[in-house]
């Protein structure tokens, strides 16, 4: 089956003081998988906003929402458990301590299992590691924060990836912007997350559309 591309909306742009009405304000524009980031300060130097509670509330007022999980966090396995019931999708790093034990733990629980890299870390790390991943996420910026510039590299690294791995969803995550993404979309990328370009307007609508005709094209 063809892969659906698609823009995930990332909340970590979002007004923390209006989650509901942004969350609103994305079913409204049309969204259906949005992406969280969840934060421990080390594995990023970044807190987040977001926890498994905010997780369970969201699920519980949005049951439709794909949820799709972004894990920075030094050792993940410790969170699963909190986590899993309200995701659809969980990413850990394969940096992260534990990686293999928290891909087996998330496989097992039939939750989707995303498997994000660095811009530092070699793609080589990879092989062997995603047997059972729905999704690898390249990151385009240093995790942590929203609005940092898109490092270039990143489209060549979608590239081999896409070459590497066959049949799997290849997520781009971090300085998405109209140009970046066409560039990561015709390098065979089928999913991108944006935070600070769609929060960035004051028309979600507009903007959501405006994305997502840019990836259906190419
Ligand atoms: C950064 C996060 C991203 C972030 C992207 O570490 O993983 O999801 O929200 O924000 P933009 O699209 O502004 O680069
Ligand atoms: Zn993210």
């Amino acid at each position: 089956m063809a892969i659906q591309k698609r823009i995930l909306p990332s909340l970590m742009s979002a007004d923390p003081l209006r989650l509901g009405a942004e969350l609103d304000s994305l079913i409204e524009a049309g969204v259906r998988a949005v992406h969280v980031d969840i934060l421990d300060g080390f594995f990023a130097p970044n807190l987040s906003s977001f926890s498994a509670r905010s997780l369970e509330k969201i699920r519980k007022s949005y049951p439709h929402f794909f949820l799709d999980v972004h894990l920075m966090l030094v050792e993940p396995l410790d969170h699963l458990e909190a986590i899993i019931p309200w995701a659809s999708r969980v990413t850990i790093h394969v940096e992260s301590k534990g990686f293999e034990e928290a891909s087996r733990r998330i496989l097992s629980s039939g939750c989707e299992l995303g498997i994000a890299i660095k811009p530092g870390t070699s793609l080589e790390i990879l092989e062997g590691v995603v047997e059972g991943a729905d999704s690898v996420t390249v990151m385009g910026v240093e995790p942590g924060f929203s609005g940092q510039a898109f490092i270039e590299g990143t489209v060549e690294r979608v590239s081999q990836l896409k070459e590497m791995l066959k049949g799997i969803v290849i997520q781009v995550d971090g300085g998405m912007d109209e140009g970046t993404l066409l560039q990561c979309s015709i390098a065979g990328a089928s999913e991108f997350v944006s935070g600070s370009t769609l929060f960035a307007s004051e028309d979600r609508k507009k903007a959501f559309v405006a994305l997502e005709s840019i990836i259906q094209e190419r």
